[in-house]
């Protein structure tokens, strides 16, 4: 691969064999040996917690020198473009660079370029606006593949602020292209009917006793601006409607697991007792990251012929 940035276009063989190289880091039976120094740096314009850390660790975790960038004292505030940031960036010596963005899409003109462009680097998505989330999307699949060590038929719900998501966009798409059988929950105002071709809008209470994985999503008052429902919020109405309650858990099957991207709003999405319950999988979803986000960086390094790797 030469640049990461969706899931959209990985076919299943990709998928699982990416997943296979992440868990051979988990084990400790997969070494990548960089023979050339390797300059990656990690842009993110968006806050993160789990995914910039994450690739921080699986970068160093490969031997890569990670090269400080914070944006909000970088010269993108005296009007710098994306591309010209990266065109610097690569004139220092950067090579990889993961970037979260707001804008939907920004990766498309960093990697489609024109006759007189000529930015080399490989390009990582680490999130943008309301669009994918593929490290996201992938280190879900290890955390499901992990659990039923298959994907075809299981019920799988998404459940909460879809619209807004970027993790649920790009995991309907990669979990319907591996069989899974999805259904959508939550408000009907935080839904698209554009999602209808991967899956079916449910109540969650007509599928809480029947799912193999209850997919959580954050609700995104960042993304709500404007919105009346946004003003109409009720942090309680919402949980006791849409969310994760005690009662529910105890509907779902034994071997059921809830998972959540994070950050998680406490007692909206989740009840606050359940984050640690034994279905929960919210930190072994983080563990994974790194393990999973080492396996993108290396093809993305192998894809660029990066580090001497072949
Ligand atoms: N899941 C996720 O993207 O979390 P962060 O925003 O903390 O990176």
């Amino acid at each position: 691969l030469k640049h990461f940035v969706t899931v959209e276009d990985l076919s299943n063989d990709q998928i699982l064999s990416l997943i296979q190289n992440a868990e051979g880091f988990r084990k400790q039976t997969r070494k990548v040996v960089l023979t050339e120094p390797v300059y990656a740096a990690n842009l993110f314009f968006e806050n993160s917690t789990r995914t910039h850390t994450s690739f921080d660790m699986a970068e160093r975790k490969l031997g890569i020198q990670v090269i400080p960038f914070d944006p909000s004292h970088s010269s993108v505030n005296k009007g710098e473009t994306l591309y010209d940031t990266l065109l610097t960036l690569e004139a220092l010596g950067v090579q990889l660079s993961v970037i979260r963005h707001s804008t939907n899409n920004y990766y498309e003109p960093l990697i489609n370029l024109n006759d007189d462009q000529h930015l080399h680097m490989a390009i990582m998505n680490g999130g943008d606006g309301s669009g994918q989330h593929p490290s996201q999307s992938m280190l879900d699949l290890m955390t499901i593949y992990e659990e039923f060590g298959h994907f075809d038929g299981l019920k799988i719900a998404i459940v909460g602020d879809i619209t807004s998501s970027r993790v649920a966009r790009s995991n309907m798409q990669a979990l319907h292209h591996l069989g899974a059988e999805l259904y959508f929950a939550g408000p009907d105002y935080w839904y698209d009917s554009q999602f209808d071709k991967y899956g079916k809008h449910v109540d969650l209470d007509e599928i809480i006793d029947q799912i193999n994985v209850a997919m959580l999503l954050r609700v995104q008052h960042e993304r709500h601006a404007g919105d009346e429902n946004e003003s109409q919020f009720s942090a309680v109405g919402y949980h006791e409607k849409y969310g994760l309650t005690n009662k529910r858990y105890h509907q779902m099957k034994d071997e059921a697991i809830i998972m959540h991207p994070g950050p998680i709003n406490r007692d909206v999405e989740f009840s606050s007792n359940l984050v640690e319950a034994e279905k929960s999988r919210f930190f072994r979803q983080m563990q994974n990251g790194v393990f999973m986000r080492m396996a993108m960086i290396e093809a993305v390094l192998r894809g660029n012929h990066l580090g001497g790797l072949k």
